[in-house]
Parts: structure tokens; C-alpha cells; sequence
């Protein structure tokens, strides 16, 4: 796929923010920790989000929680996203992210999360259910929030039928940009993502809208842009195991020659990836954190499916650094 030249494609501008190229890493719960977040932007992303926190856990001052929301002075700009059903909760949840001692440019509403334990609260994706409520708690964010308030939402609980209708009803409440999952909540990760639903929303609403779903190279992602389907694109699963990918946007864009990750660059960035997750976490924590991630950057190796199982049979950090190594020269 070859795109020679970019009429279209202009920096994400919402709020006072102004993000280019007009990319985000997406927030991915279990995975875009500080040290994920950290890497991707030594390769060059220019905007990431924090996996899912709760407003109640945040309102509880719940460890865990907290926890969620440290990061780098270099992981800027980064906007937290928050889930929730009640925007009493949402509003206070946001007061306290707003005096807390580490900043955020933005803050980002939870409207697409499929998982049962958070819909069955009414939070996350339920609230495309109950649009009043997701007004209300687009308003109370907003009231609450002295940075750019943005809604990630999916097209819709079972259908995309009420896609535009919703985000209209979004935006009017407040919203300053809408990142648009091209699937409904019944889909889960099934099928693909309707990238012609997402073009729609973005033509009936008068806020930035970035596009998700399904984008693996970042000639897609511009694809999307030049035809217009939207202001921005999200990718969540085509950077796990993959920082590579900011590298090859940033020398598409430059008009550069794309410099692809050999196995042996990919097995390196796999190690330096679990030494900061140790170091970030300590040893125990580290090591459980860490392996599902080391999955990702093998992915299509000559003997990927041997090295995952000693990956997850791994008990020790340095038996994790010692398959690696061990993996790389057979490479
Ligand atoms: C493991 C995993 C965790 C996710 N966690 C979140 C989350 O915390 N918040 C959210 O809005 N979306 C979450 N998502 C959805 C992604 O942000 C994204 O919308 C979805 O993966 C589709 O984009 P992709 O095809 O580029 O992966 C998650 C997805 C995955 C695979």
C-alpha cells in the first residue's frame, strides 16, 4: 500500500490540544501501563490514554486505582479515561484526577467497554443504552474538568442504527472530540470495525472525531485520513508487541524508507521492555505483567508458539531474559 503524497491529513486539534501526527495509542486495560505508554513514545506517538480507571475506585482513594494514573513527565500529552455510571461520581472522580500531584491534558469517558462486570454497573459501553444518562455524565465531566473532555464509544449497543443520533447528543452535551470504535457492544471483538458508520458520525457532528478499529499499519490509518473519514485515528491491538509502528508512521509521513524491525531489533526492544516493567514494578509483579506483553513481539517467529509456552512457564525474570537471549540466536 503506498500513499506518495497527503492532502488531508492535518494535526487532531481538540480543546487546546493540537496532536500530530493525528494518532493515538489506544487505552488498553492490563496493557498501557506507564512503561508501555513510556515506550511508545520513545518511537514517536504522539498521544496516549490510560487504561480504564474507575470514578469510584479514584473516589476511594483506592490504591490500585491510583496507581493507574502514574506516569512520566515525557508521557505528554496523555489523557485519562475514567468509566463510570453515576455523574455524581464522574464529576467528583474528575475534581480529585484535577488536584492530583501528576497533570492530565485531557480527560477521556469510558462509552464502549463490552465487559460484563462493567456494563452490568450500567457503566462503560451500557451507556449507549441510556443516552440521558451519558449526557448527564458528559455535563457533569464537564463542569468537573479544566481540560479538554473527550467520549470513546463504540456505534452502538447492539446496532449501529442510533450512531449519529448519540453522538450528536454527545457532542451538543459538551464532548470536544469522540473517538469512534467502528463496532457495537454485542460485537465484542467479533467481525470487523464499520469504518463507514465512523465516517458518517464524523460528517453529522461538529467535533473532531478519530476513527478505531482494526487499523494494523499505519498506511491504513492514513488511508482513513486522506479519504476523510475522519480527523484522527486510535490503534489499540496493532501496537501491543509493536512500538515499531510510531517509527513507520513518523517515515511514511517524513517520505522517508520505512525502517522495519529485523527479529533480532524486535527480541531487543522484547528485553528492554521487561527490564523497565521490573524495574517499574519490582521482580513479582514485573514478571506477571510483563509476560503477556513478551507474546506480542515474538509474534510470527520461527518458533513463536515454543517461545510463548516457555514465556509463560517462565518462574523467574532472569529465566524470562535467558529464553530471549537464548530465542535471539536462533533467529
Ligand atoms: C486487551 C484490551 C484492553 C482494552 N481496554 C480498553 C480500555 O481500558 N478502555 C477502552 O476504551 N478500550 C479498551 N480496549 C479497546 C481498545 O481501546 C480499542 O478500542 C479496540 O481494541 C479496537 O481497536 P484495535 O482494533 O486498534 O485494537 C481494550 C482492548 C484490548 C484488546
Amino acid at each position: 500500500m503506498t500513499i506518495q503524497k497527503f492532502n488531508n491529513i492535518h494535526p487532531l486539534r481538540f480543546g487546546d490540544l493540537s496532536i500530530w501526527p493525528p494518532f493515538a495509542a489506544a487505552p488498553m486495560a492490563g496493557y498501557t501501563d506507564a512503561v508501555f505508554r513510556d515506550i511508545q513514545r520513545e518511537f514517536g506517538c504522539p498521544l496516549c490514554f490510560t487504561e480504564m480507571v474507575s470514578a469510584k475506585g479514584i473516589i476511594q482513594h483506592n490504591h490500585n486505582t491510583l496507581s493507574l494514573l502514574r506516569h512520566s513527565e515525557t508521557d505528554k500529552p496523555l489523557a485519562v479515561q475514567v468509566f463510570g455510571e453515576d455523574p455524581e461520581d464522574m464529576f467528583q472522580a474528575v475534581q480529585i484526577i484535577g488536584n492530583l500531584e501528576f497533570s492530565f491534558e485531557a480527560i477521556d469517558i469510558n462509552m464502549g467497554c463490552p465487559a460484563r462486570k462493567v456494563t452490568c454497573q450500567g457503566a462503560g459501553g451500557a451507556l449507549l443504552k441510556d443516552v440521558s444518562r451519558a449526557v448527564e455524565i458528559v455535563e457533569a465531566v464537564k463542569d468537573a474538568a479544566s481540560v479538554p473532555v473527550s467520549v470513546k464509544m463504540r456505534t452502538g449497543w447492539d446496532s449501529h442504527e442510533r450512531a449519529c443520533d448519540i453522538a450528536n447528543r454527545l457532542a451538543e452535551a459538551g464532548a470536544d472530540m469522540l473517538t469512534v470504535h467502528g463496532r457495537t457492544v454485542s460485537q465484542g471483538f467479533s467481525g470487523t470495525s464499520d469504518w463507514s458508520v465512523i465516517s458518517n458520525i464524523a460528517s453529522s457532528v461538529d467535533i473532531p472525531v478519530v476513527g478505531n478499529g482494526d487499523v494494523k499499519l499505519p498506511e491504513q490509518g492514513l488511508l482513513h485520513l486522506e479519504k476523510g473519514s475522519c480527523s484522527g485515528i486510535m490503534v489499540g491491538r496493532g501496537i501491543l508487541g509493536n512500538p515499531f509502528f510510531w517509527r513507520h508512521l513518523n517515515q511514511v509521513l517524513q517520505g522517508a524508507i520505512v525502517n522495519l524491525p529485523d527479529n533480532r531489533e524486535r527480541l531487543e526492544a522484547a528485553r528492554n521492555h521487561l527490564g523497565r516493567g521490573v524495574e517499574f514494578y519490582g521482580p513479582d509483579k514485573g514478571l506477571v505483567c510483563m509476560k503477556k506483553h513478551l507474546g506480542f513481539y515474538v509474534k510470527g517467529m520461527k518458533g513463536a508458539s515454543k517461545i510463548r509456552e516457555i514465556i509463560h512457564r517462565a518462574s523467574s525474570v532472569d529465566d524470562l531474559m535467558m529464553a530471549l537471549e537464548e530465542f535471539g540466536v536462533l533467529q
